[in-house]
């Protein structure tokens, strides 16, 4: 059994306290949250505190906190030599301080406190200063029934660079789709299926082989009534450069 404790209450912190209470080979002996009424309805089935000295004996630490706190709490842990991880994409396993043995445990995927996930269908990416605690890391992982990646903080750094325009701008892209049907009294629901497929085709083409539209059939008409009827100057823009963008990757293909 391997005991973890959780820092955070966040995101991430909450979807990891959900998914290591049900699995019986890993134990959280304790979580930290400094809002301890965050917790709270938890206290139940986990020791719960928001005293960074209270911590109690664990095999890792999984500090699921701002990428902007890690290293300040990481100094605050009240301890040497011990297992401690963050869940950051984007900050590199040097943001650790060094009185404890540094990894990184990042689960590649989108959490939102009150969306459910599955677990097993995660890629984690992890790191480790030496090679024992990465065995510690990838026991944990197994136990969950995830795939994993070794990824170095530099390799990282570009995935998260990549998670970004996937799932960051993309999501963006649906926000402005949202106003655009919202403006014309069109249920927004419409255009799920076609959001869907969008996301399925990668599983089957490179992303440039599955690109449509007016961008890249040359439909230029059409491409300037779309800038038309874009109500923002920054949305008429964007409309602009992604399609030329579009453009561009389609010469050089050819
Ligand atoms: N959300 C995602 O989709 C996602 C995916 C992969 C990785 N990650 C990474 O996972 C980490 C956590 O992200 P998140 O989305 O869970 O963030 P979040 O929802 O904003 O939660 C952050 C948590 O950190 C706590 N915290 C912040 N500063 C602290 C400090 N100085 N001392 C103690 N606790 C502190 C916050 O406490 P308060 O509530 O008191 O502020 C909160 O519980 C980040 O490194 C992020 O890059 C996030």
């Amino acid at each position: 059994m391997i005991k973890v404790v959780i820092l955070g209450s966040g995101n991430v912190g909450t979807h990891l306290f959900k998914v290591f209470k049900n699995n019986s080979q890993i134990n959280i002996t304790q979580w930290y949250s400094r809002n301890i009424k965050d917790i709270n309805q938890y206290s139940k089935s986990v020791k719960t505190t928001d005293k960074i000295k209270d911590l109690d004996d664990a095999d890792l630490y999984i500090l699921a906190v701002n990428d902007d706190s890690i290293h300040e709490l990481s100094a605050l842990l009240p301890f040497k030599n011990r297992l401690v991880c963050h869940t950051s994409g984007s900050k590199s396993i040097n943001e650790l301080n060094k009185n404890n043995r540094a990894a990184v445990f990042y689960p590649l995927q989108t959490f939102s406190k009150d969306n459910e996930l599955d677990f097993t269908k995660i890629p984690l990416c992890l790191e480790t200063e030496n090679s024992e605690d990465m065995i510690t890391l990838k026991s944990i992982v197994k136990n969950l029934g995830c795939k994993y990646y070794e990824i170095d903080s530099n390799q990282r750094e570009k995935l998260h660079l990549a998670a970004v325009f996937v799932n960051n701008f993309t999501n963006h892209m649906f926000t402005i789709a949202k106003t655009i049907t919202d403006d014309s009294s069109i249920d927004f629901n419409i255009l799920k299926p076609l959001i869907s497929e969008t996301v399925n085709k990668i599983y089957k083409l490179d992303p440039i082989d599955a690109q449509t539209g007016p961008a890249v059939r040359g439909d230029d008409k059409t491409i300037n009534k779309h800038i038309q009827d874009l109500k923002s100057k920054e949305h008429r823009e964007l409309y602009r450069l992604v399609t030329s963008l579009i453009n561009n990757l389609d010469n050089e293909k050819l």
